[in-house]
């Protein structure tokens, strides 16, 4: 099988070193990749939002899967043009891309398939805001206002603050810049991302995962697109998966059926597991970023005959996933000013190692590695249990020099019980 990974960051990076263990996989190519993966897959630079360009793409490499890592091309409708190009692809349409794409269609979506989530509000008027404010934060009994820009916004449309000026002035900015706002209740409880693959009404969950969005430990400063994650969750019953997997997933992909627009790729939920049980924070249509390093880690299941078979209507009969016993974790290393503007174009060394995967990585004309955005690597550690696995990350991470970046102390941390 040849495969085509469209994307760039460390997600892409993990998907093709997942789909080199595959023995039916005896090609990759990446567009449009970074210098991690350069040394494993064909590297093409084309615009992965241009679904002709794609398509030309997987023509000219022949092509038997497409798969697609990041949800700007799946929401801009790139799936569809594979698909209709005859060529099997692992992603949703432009329409069913829209749980990630549209806060309110996801919201339309689980309720009609009677999923627990966040009360929600959408607010697209300047003038009703405060009085919408009034309707959600801490005075109602909330914890925090929650703010979200309801388009795509790369993990940082949202803003969790308990004072009320940090929360009106990002909603505000962003109806200035012409975005609607999503204002939520307040979702206690620890997260899980639940990634699972999905064709039409046929559902299969991968490990559970959580992540760390904050850039700082003990969860302070301001969000990002995620700044580790660890795998599986120690103190997430087996059972509390088969609920989400019955009860929140399986209804979302049939309701998607039910509307015309099935699912077809990797459906991510996003929950909070409150003292009322578990509660979707939010969907999105492709898979999680920094989780996904940490989770295919530790497949041993084909991952190239899992997304053929989920991409060409077989994948009822795939049978179960078999996992590799033990835990991971993933440390994300970003760049100076991340999440602001980052610093670029420093030379790094040490990224070559075993589970160091690329993100915003470039190899310049002498031939050396530099940073090229603001989440730059994935260091992804494994061991027996999240001791050993954080241990080993932070000790692959004192590999490796950056000039100016940063990373959290404490991921994982209070999962393993340190
Ligand atoms: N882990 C957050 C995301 O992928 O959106």
């Amino acid at each position: 099988m040849r495969v085509l990974v469209i994307g760039s960051g460390a997600r892409e990076h993990a998907l093709l070193l997942a789909l080199a263990r595959d023995p039916q996989v005896e090609a990759l190519a990446v567009a449009p990749g970074n210098a991690g993966t350069a040394a494993i897959a064909e590297q093409r630079d084309i615009d992965a939002t241009n679904g002709a360009e794609v398509v030309a793409l997987a023509r000219g490499f022949g092509a038997d899967l497409v798969v697609i890592g990041p949800e700007l091309p799946l929401v801009a409708g790139v799936a569809d043009a594979v698909r209709a190009a005859g060529i099997p692809c692992f992603g949703p349409s432009r329409e069913a891309a829209q749980i990630e794409g549209s806060k309110q269609f996801a919201k339309d979506v689980m309720s009609a398939a009677g999923v627990r989530t966040a009360v929600s509000e959408i607010v697209d008027n300047p003038a009703k805001l405060d009085s919408a404010l009034n309707r959600f934060g801490p005075p109602a009994g909330q914890a925090a206002w929650v703010v979200k820009d309801d388009g795509l916004a790369a993990g940082k449309g949202v803003v969790v603050s308990a004072d009320r000026d940090v929360a009106r002035a990002h909603a505000a900015a962003l109806l200035d810049d012409g975005h609607p706002v999503l204002l939520e209740s307040f979702l206690d409880g620890p997260e899980v991302s639940l990634f699972c693959v999905v064709d039409g009404e046929t559902v299969v969950p991968l490990l559970p995962a959580q992540d760390f969005k904050r850039v700082g430990d003990g969860d302070t400063g301001p969000n990002t697109g995620g700044m580790g994650a660890y795998s599986p969750l120690p103190w997430l019953a087996a059972e509390t998966v088969d609920a989400i997997v019955e009860d929140v997933v399986k209804p979302v992909a049939a309701e998607m059926v039910r509307r015309g627009t099935p699912f077809t790729g990797l459906l991510y939920a996003g929950l909070a597991i409150t003292s009322s049980g578990p509660a979707v924070v939010e969907f999105n249509c492709r898979f999680g970023d920094p989780e996904t390093q940490a989770v295919l880690s530790l497949l041993e299941s084909p991952l190239g005959q899992l997304l053929h078979a989920a991409s060409t209507g077989s994948l009822d009969s795939f049978g179960a996933l078999s996992w590799r016993d033990g835990s991971a974790v993933t440390v994300v290393v970003a760049a100076e000013h991340y999440p602001g503007r980052p610093r670029t174009g420093d030379v790094i060394t040490g990224a070559s190692a075993p589970g160091v995967l690329h993100a915003g990585t470039a190899r310049r004309d002498d031939g050396a590695v530099v940073s090229s955005g603001g989440r730059v690597l994935s260091v992804v550690g494994a061991g027996a249990d999240l001791s050993a696995a954080r241990a080993d990350a932070y000790a692959k991470i004192a590999g490796i020099k950056l000039a100016g970046s940063h990373f959290r102390t404490d991921i994982a941390k209070t999962a393993a019980g340190e």
